[in-house]
């Protein structure tokens, strides 16, 4: 190979490397957004979750599901190492919500969180750091706190408060709502305002507990 060959082939192996990157931030969103949902599917079989709560769990899975094929089709394209998801999966797990069937829900949401697993590297474990805690707590409280704070839990999707969601949830769920949460469930908006370090940052400031006033 010439020298002209090899500066081709460097160019195209960064460009390769590129293409990848972008391809994990997809499949990166899609397995966010299955954890999510699987949690979800569990909260809606679990009794002790409110009636108008559970009717917004219910509408969320239906915003979820209506994005799932696209997600899965823009992972698979940049990522093909990924394996096809099962032919009309998508397709019964909307099923299984229209008959109220929880339970098949949550069975295959994680069938496809097997085939999809959520990789929180980078964000957890969120080990507590000073810059950390400090980080966490003006992005909280610059963005966050006005709407997470003080919860109108009447609503059907509540903004819960963070400091008791952070608790209640197993970490890498948590994780996940932050990858698939902070952007609601905007079609366009495929992109997470937050960086990992943000992230962490945040769940490192939230495992401390709200602050006393
Ligand atoms: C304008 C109000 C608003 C702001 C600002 C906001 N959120 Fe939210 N957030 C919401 C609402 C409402 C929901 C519930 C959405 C739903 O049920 O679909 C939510 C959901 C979430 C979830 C999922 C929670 C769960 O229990 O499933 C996470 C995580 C989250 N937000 C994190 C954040 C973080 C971190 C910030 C700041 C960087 C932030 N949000 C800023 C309103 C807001």
């Amino acid at each position: 190979m010439g020298f002209r060959g090899l500066g081709a082939a460097v160019g195209l192996a960064v460009l390769v490397c590129a293409a990848a990157g972008a391809g994990g931030e997809h499949a990166r969103r899609l397995a966010a957004d299955i954890a999510v949902m699987e949690g979800d599917a569990h909260a809606l079989l679990d009794p002790a979750t409110a009636e108008v709560h559970k009717r917004g769990l219910r509408a969320r899975l239906g915003g979820g599901l209506s994005t799932l094929g696209l997600l899965i089709r823009l992972a698979g394209q940049e990522n093909p190492r990924l394996g096809p998801a099962p032919p009309d999966a998508v397709g019964s797990l909307r099923a299984a919500l229209e008959r109220g069937d929880g339970l098949g829900l949550a069975k295959g949401l994680g069938a496809l969180a097997r085939l999809y697993p959520f990789d929180a590297t980078g964000i957890l474990p969120a080990t507590a750091t000073p810059a950390r805690l400090g980080r966490g707590r003006q992005i909280h409280q610059d963005i966050c706190a006005g709407c997470h704070d003080a919860p109108d839990l009447e609503t059907p999707r509540p903004a819960f408060n963070l400091f008791e969601r952070t608790r209640a949830l197993p970490a890498g769920e948590f994780a996940a709502r932050l990858v698939a949460g902070v952007r609601g469930d905007n079609l366009m908006s495929l992109q997470n305002p937050l960086s990992d370090e943000e992230m962490a940052s945040l769940i490192a400031f939230y495992r401390q507990g709200a602050p006393k006033d």
